[in-house]
């Protein structure tokens, strides 16, 4: 489903390697384990679903055979983690509760899946020695700080307990490093879209609301006046910086990176896009009042992500739109 041919960009690498991707039946962890199967690297799946789904393994099971193995649970079971850790090169931790909106009101519950199930994820890393953890870390650790572009020396400013975990994962990436010799990195995500990413959620991911929207016939729901920024980063891009880290010949010592484009797009831009692509440029978008929380723009700095691990993005943000787009269409069908 890869627009990137992995091969190329990373020859045999991954080859007869073994892997844990937690958090791999959802949107990312999907499409990292499915890049890691192709270049034949084993991949033990853990996820228990809670929004993730196995129909995400659908188009590459079979083309997987043994070489995908899903075992549906917690990170919050140590036990079971650590025994799933032993034997692998790589953990590409991505398992996490994703809205923000929804944190605000289960601050605890997201506390505990989101910092305690990074410990264990730690933990088991560290018992079974891994060369390295790659953690799916977020943007929304600059806050609504109005420098731009954000750089990963800025100081963080979470804005909500989900924030606030990813902001304490950081930590945890960069003392396991520091403590007991676990080479970890953070790879701070921004706005990854892309097939696969759910639509149904109440808290959905902008562009995966809007694509529902649209294909229902509906006018998209803007908060605000629209003209709020975004770096959105197909999902190959946050795929391919996974595999960077993980190759990359020097400790990483738990650095903080940023991965995206390095492109800003308004939000009233995505939406006239999207509906030019699907055919219904009548569908303009409804605004409502703003979100609380909400950051007004992102852009990210990419230079030290460029110079830590060799980092470009790989696909830019239309060229990633238009399959994204096909596919919400095609499993709307
Ligand atoms: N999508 C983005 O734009 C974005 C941006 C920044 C960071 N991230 C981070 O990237 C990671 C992947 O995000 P995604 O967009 O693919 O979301 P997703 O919800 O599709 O994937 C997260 C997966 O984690 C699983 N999970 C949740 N709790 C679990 C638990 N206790 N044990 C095992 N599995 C559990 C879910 O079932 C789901 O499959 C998350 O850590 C997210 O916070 C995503």
């Amino acid at each position: 489903m890869a627009i990137i041919d992995w091969r190329q960009q990373h020859g045999d690498f991954f080859d007869g390697g073994r892997a844990l991707v937690t958090g791999g039946a959802g949107f990312i962890g999907s499409h990292l384990s499915e890049a890691l199967i192709d270049l034949g690297t084993s991949v033990t799946v853990i996820d228990d679903l809670s929004g993730g789904d196995v129909e995400n393994f659908e188009t590459y099971r079979e083309r997987a055979g043994d070489k995908l193995n899903f075992v549906e649970g917690s990170i919050l079971d140590a036990d079971l983690l650590k025994t799933l850790a032993q034997g692998c090169d790589y953990v590409f931790h991505q398992a996490a509760l994703g809205s923000v909106p929804r944190s605000v009101e289960l601050p605890v519950l997201y506390n505990e899946v989101n910092t305690t199930g990074t410990l264990n994820v730690l933990e088991a890393a560290r018992a079974a020695g891994v060369k390295r953890v790659m953690f799916a870390a977020s943007s929304s650790a600059y806050g609504d700080s109005e420098t731009l572009p954000k750089i990963e020396t800025m100081p963080v400013k979470a804005k909500s307990p989900y924030a606030a975990n990813k902001v304490g994962c950081e930590a945890l990436m960069r003392a396991y490093a520091g403590s007991y010799g676990l080479d970890t990195a953070s790879l701070r995500y921004f706005n990854i879209f892309g097939p696969r990413q759910n639509a149904n959620s109440a808290y959905a991911a902008v562009i995966a609301a809007f694509a529902s929207s649209l294909i229902a016939g509906e006018h998209p729901v803007i908060f605000g006046d629209g003209e709020q920024s975004r770096d959105f980063t197909f999902v190959d891009n946050a795929v391919h910086a996974n595999l960077l880290a993980a190759r990359c010949e020097k400790a990483i010592g738990g650095e903080v990176l940023n991965v995206a484009v390095g492109q800003r797009v308004t939000v009233n831009e995505l939406a006239a896009m999207m509906a030019k692509l699907l055919g219904c440029p009548e569908l303009t978008p409804e605004h409502r009042d703003d979100r609380a929380g909400d950051v007004r723009h992102s852009l990210a700095d990419l230079g030290l992500t460029a110079g830590t691990i060799g980092y470009e993005p790989v696909v830019g943000f239309e060229q990633g739109l238009e399959p994204t787009v096909r596919w919400y269409e095609a499993v709307t069908a």
